[in-house]
């Protein structure tokens, strides 16, 4: 799966992407990650991005002028335009289920904006696919990015290992529970003891109190997730 990652700050991803599981999706080339830095084109001699909105108020706005021929270029980089993400507070919600819908993507390109956003003929002319992570403004797209294409690529078969990639995780299509409490050795910590039918060897005892304590817990901590 391809990612073009469109960002003034392309350092920002360099320690994440060369660390662990994501070092290792790169290496193995079930991932290839490709950066575009938005200021290579701007056109004027200081190399400008931003200015001040129309109207007054605080803060720059992205120009549309370096952003839109930037996107369009890399669009035209291959004979797949791919799927344009832009990362806004403005966007629907990401969730695990977005996660699944975008991995079916070959290409993925993922905008990422600072200051006060992106002038308004930014999603007009290229009409991109705008995803908020949560309810939280942060400085920019940059973080937002790299939680999606994380949670997107875990999702590739052959990414993480057999044993992860074998259970189903919470939130993900046919799975609404919580994941149950676990617990490894020592069989004892500070009074605290590990659940005696985790420790009994009888395989059905312990599923039936897995599945209980999933229950249980998204009743308690998400109940939201039993209503839908
Ligand atoms: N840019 C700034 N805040 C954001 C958020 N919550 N999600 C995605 N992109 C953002």
């Amino acid at each position: 799966m391809q990612f073009d990652i469109i960002t003034l700050f392309p350092g920002i991803f360099e320690s994440y992407l060369s660390e662990s599981i994501l070092r290792n999706a790169v290496e193995k080339g079930y991932i290839h990650v490709r950066f575009h830095n938005i200021r290579d084109w701007a056109n004027d001699k200081h190399l400008t991005v931003d200015d001040r909105p129309f109207g007054g108020g605080p803060g720059m706005v992205m120009k549309v002028d370096p952003v839109v021929p930037c996107v369009e270029a890399v669009q035209q980089m291959e004979e797949d335009p791919g799927h344009l993400v832009l990362f806004t507070p403005q966007g629907r919600t990401f969730n695990q289920r977005i996660a699944e819908e975008l991995v079916q993507e070959k290409r993925i390109l993922l905008l990422c904006g600072r200051y006060e956003g992106f002038d308004q003929r930014v999603y007009d002319l290229l009409r991109p696919d705008e995803i908020s992570i949560g309810d939280y403004v942060l400085n920019g797209g940059e973080v937002a990015a790299m939680v999606v294409l994380e949670s997107i690529m875990r999702l590739i078969p052959g990414v993480l290992g057999d044993e992860d990639s074998a259970k189903v995780d919470s939130f993900s299509e046919g799975n609404r529970l919580l994941e149950e409490e676990q617990y490894t050795r020592p069989r004892e910590y500070r009074g605290l003891s590990v659940p005696e039918v985790l420790l009994s060897g009888n395989h059905q005892e312990v599923d039936k109190w897995r599945m209980q304590n999933r229950i249980e817990r998204t009743q308690e901590r998400r109940p939201d997730l039993l209503d839908q």
